[in-house]
């Protein structure tokens, strides 16, 4: 293979859903095993649309095509400029006397191919991200490396920082990926290799977290502002008076739904009439240990029936405090105490650099292909 012990650099894009996103990444493919050494992000730039959606309490899916296509060359740009470490930035952006194409094109020299989300995630969203992607391709001849956005997030975890010598999750590794598209427990035998052993019946548990936020009139993305709301009922250390199902806990497989335990939100809203604000605290509160214990749970009895060498977590829900204690409190639950990854909170919701550590995994393994060979599809499984 022609990149065998050379450092490359992968330009990664992602725009599946309401955050447009670029990054760098650059690491040396090493042996015959396709052993990925130094890997590093040298940029990652997010353009939120948060501000967007918000009122509407979810992402409006045509406004977020539109934003993506203003968006798009911008944060391309910054991504290539704004690396640490390289020379990207002294030949391409350094003299505005250049074009923005000479620009480019001298960045862009420094690339060797580009990883690209082509789903699963919202068309219209999607083929913004991809046709940028096949544009730079086949203007500049690089390859393409297009990226499952579930595999982009669980290569989250593949990220250490050498001088901590910390290591990447052993194989069988199971994980646990919990965002606002998707709720799943995949068994990795191998780097690429994916078994789904579990998934939610209804919503993700992201989605629940939007619903129930809005239940609450709390605002958007439900994620963050029901974390905060439930810090304030632990601060208050009030009766505790809601208690809510932990759904398909002893269901016997390793499925999850969600949508019962929104609808007990709704119940209890309309039975208390009113919210009162101690009321409305109490039940993020709850409503958070019911979805994180719902989840940790089904992890548990994943891992007792899969034994695999590592855990991990990925996703956007990832973020969120309590589930990242009680997946790592997980180890000493397991009776041989495998690896526990959580992937580093900048990597948690939609970014390009967990595209482009799996671009470069898949890149070492040789699964790149030209600009005319990819296409988005909206529902892609790994
Ligand atoms: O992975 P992601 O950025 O996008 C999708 O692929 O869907 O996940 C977004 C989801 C949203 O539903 C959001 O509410 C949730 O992740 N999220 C959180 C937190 N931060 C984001 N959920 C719980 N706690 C958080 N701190
Ligand atoms: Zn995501």
């Amino acid at each position: 293979m022609e990149y065998k012990g050379k450092s490359i650099k992968i330009l990664a894009i992602e725009t599946s859903c309401d955050e447009t996103a670029a990054s760098v990444v650059t690491a040396t493919i090493n042996d015959q095993r396709f052993r990925v050494i130094d890997l590093e992000i040298l940029s990652n730039v997010v353009a939120s649309q948060i501000d967007l959606h918000q009122k509407f309490g979810g992402v409006y899916p045509e406004l977020a095509s539109r934003a993506h296509a203003e968006s798009i060359i911008p944060v391309i740009e910054e991504a290539l400029e704004n690396t640490k470490k390289t020379r990207l930035q002294i030949h391409a952006f350094d003299e505005s006397s250049k074009s923005g194409m000479t620009k480019l094109s001298e960045a862009m020299k420094e690339i060797d191919a580009i990883a690209v989300t082509f789903g699963p995630g919202l068309v219209g969203s999607l083929v913004v991200g991809l046709a940028a992607a096949k544009t730079l391709a086949y203007v500049f001849d690089k390859p393409i490396i297009p990226i499952n956005h579930w595999e982009g997030h669980i290569y989250s975890n593949y990220i250490r920082e050498k001088s901590k010598k910390e290591k990447i999750p052993e194989f069988p590794s199971l994980v646990l990926t919990v965002s606002g598209g998707h709720t799943n427990i995949v068994l990795m035998k191998d780097h690429g290799k994916y078994e789904l052993v579990g998934q939610t019946m209804d919503d993700a548990a992201g989605e629940a977290f939007d619903k129930v936020a809005r239940l609450l009139q709390l605002g958007y993305p439900g994620g963050p502002v029901i974390s905060a709301e439930a810090k304030k009922f632990k601060k208050k250390d009030l009766k505790k008076e809601v208690k809510l199902p932990r759904p398909m806990l002893n269901s016997g497989d390793l499925n999850f739904s969600f949508s019962g335990l929104k609808t007990a939100v709704l119940y209890k809203v309309r039975e208390m009439g009113e919210l009162s604000d101690d009321i409305r605290a109490e039940l993020a509160y709850e409503f958070q240990e019911a979805i994180t214990d719902a989840l940790i749970g089904k992890m548990e009895k994943a891992v007792g029936k899969y034994k695999p060498k590592s855990i991990c977590l990925a996703g956007g829900v990832s973020a969120n405090t309590v589930l990242r204690e009680k997946f790592i409190a997980l180890k000493e639950k397991i009776d041989y105490h495998p690896e526990i990854y959580i992937p580093k909170i900048e990597l948690t919701t939609d970014n390009a650099a967990m595209i482009g550590i799996a671009g470069v995994y898949r890149f070492a393994a040789g699964d790149s292909t030209s600009w005319d060979e990819i296409n988005v599809n909206s529902s892609a499984k790994i």
